[in-house]
């Protein structure tokens, strides 16, 4: 029976470091997840959008933060700012668009409008009532702290939170990887698909922090198809490819491709120059061998990238994926998914990256319906009154924790494979320390 006992807290300890467990309790109960949005995601730095879905003042998007509405723009001085999307007379919310362009936002109640910068500009009370009520000094409520890495903005509600970069430390060399690749970096393809699936945002956020075997799996005769290389050789692959604990709560891993392999396979050879321009050379190293990376930034912020193709006559083709794991209830997230290309692509690449991510990891992906699968089955395990009092199992930790990777070329701890489970669990350890009020 579980060793976790709620002890009339829910903070914890939900996470046995010592014994590789953690109670499947934090799948599942709504108190944790109350408290969880305290604890994690009232204090993080979120994403929010990137650089390009905004480019010009007044252009602006809504995103969902959890349950929490947020307007991002662009203002008349260019900076981008987030507020949250309720109007500060009633409460209703504001921008009902998902994307849009305008010089300010009015309230559909009572017609109050507030400026780019969120400032109210005016109401339709006289000037008296409208001087009591502080009108020339009300404005929307704003993020604490909004800021930019590589054209990702992110956002936090709290003003005492570290600087971005302090935030996401060595995950930056990982991200450039990603997204920050190239002189001219990354745009995104479209709006962002999304959808909910019925389990916990952290089944993603783990998975992707990342769960190796799974790949095997779940995705079973998919990969071996798409990515081209033989099952065994997957597999081979995957025991022998690298799980890295970056740090602050920053995980990855990397399958890498068979040393026979040549250097960048999978890419445009077009945008292979521009690469080894940008990038220092342990990040080309990382570049030229992956076959597939996968990270999850602290908390909900995930990246896949691969090289993919669903016809044999056509090589495959690489897309670059970023999503977030909004957390709507303890057993509902929405999924809000980014596909990103180079900037200084031709088009046609563009188009067919773009066809291959939302065929591999979008809504109606082949991957991502596989993963939902899974993780609504986690779901459907672990919520009833018997299956919450016991714990998921990550104690193949316990074997390779000892075992890192001597003079890894990239930074953070890396273990020697990604059956290690050692990315993922860390991830669970660093929630464990947020949830309790131990670092953020
Ligand atoms: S609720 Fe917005 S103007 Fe009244
Ligand atoms: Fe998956």
């Amino acid at each position: 029976m579980n060793s976790f006992n709620r002890q009339g807290n829910s903070v914890g300890p939900w996470v046995d470091v010592e014994a590789g467990t953690a109670s499947r309790a934090i799948f599942t109960d709504e108190e944790i997840w109350r408290v969880e949005q305290e604890k994690v995601f009232a204090k993080s730095w979120l994403f929010l959008a990137h650089e390009t879905e905004i480019p010009e003042p007044g252009d602006h998007v809504t995103r969902q933060l959890g349950n929490d509405p947020v307007l991002v723009v662009r203002g008349e001085d260019g900076r981008i700012r987030a507020f949250h999307n309720s109007c500060v007379h009633r409460g209703v919310k504001l921008c009902r668009t998902d994307a849009g362009h305008s010089k300010n936002f009015t309230c559909p109640y009572h017609g109050w409008i507030y400026g780019l910068d969120g400032k109210l500009q005016a109401t339709a009370y006289p000037p008296e009532v409208a001087e009591k009520i502080g009108e020339s000094k009300s404005s929307l409520i704003e993020m604490a702290q909004v800021d930019s890495y590589a054209g990702l903005v992110f956002g936090t509600w709290d003003e005492t939170a570290p600087a971005l970069d302090d935030y996401l430390g060595d995950s930056r060399f990982y991200i450039d990887l990603f997204a920050n690749r190239t002189q001219g970096g990354m745009e995104v393809l479209g709006p962002p698909q999304r959808w909910v699936f019925k389990a916990n945002w952290k089944l993603g956020a783990l998975n992707f922090a990342a769960d190796g075997p799974h790949a095997a799996s779940v995705h079973g005769p998919i990969t071996y198809l798409t990515l081209q290389v033989p099952p065994e050789l997957i597999l081979q692959q995957l025991i022998n490819s690298p799980a890295v604990v970056i740090g602050k709560g920053h995980n990855c891993i990397f399958l890498e491709y068979p040393d026979e392999a040549p250097d960048y396979a999978g890419f445009s050879p077009d945008l292979v120059p521009l690469y080894q321009q940008k990038l220092n050379a342990a990040q080309q190293r990382f570049l030229a061998r992956g076959l597939t990376k996968v990270m999850t930034n602290f908390p909900n912020t995930s990246w896949v990238e691969s090289s993919v193709t669903f016809d044999d006559k056509t090589p495959p083709i690489p897309f670059c994926n970023l999503r977030t794991w909004q957390p709507l209830s303890a057993q509902s997230t929405e999924v809000w998914n980014w596909l990103l290309v180079e900037k200084e692509a031709a088009e046609e690449f563009k188009q067919k990256s773009y066809e291959i991510g939302i065929r591999t990891f979008a809504a109606g992906g082949t991957f991502d319906q596989d993963d939902a699968e899974a993780w609504a089955a986690i779901n459907l395990g672990c919520r009833g009154s018997i299956g919450s009092q016991y714990e998921v199992d990550f104690r193949a930790t316990k074997h390779y924790r000892d075992q890192p990777i001597e003079n890894f070329p990239g930074p953070g701890v890396a273990y020697p494979s990604t059956f290690s489970e050692m990315s993922e669990f860390a991830l669970l350890a660093h929630w464990q320390k947020v949830m309790s009020g131990g670092e953020s």
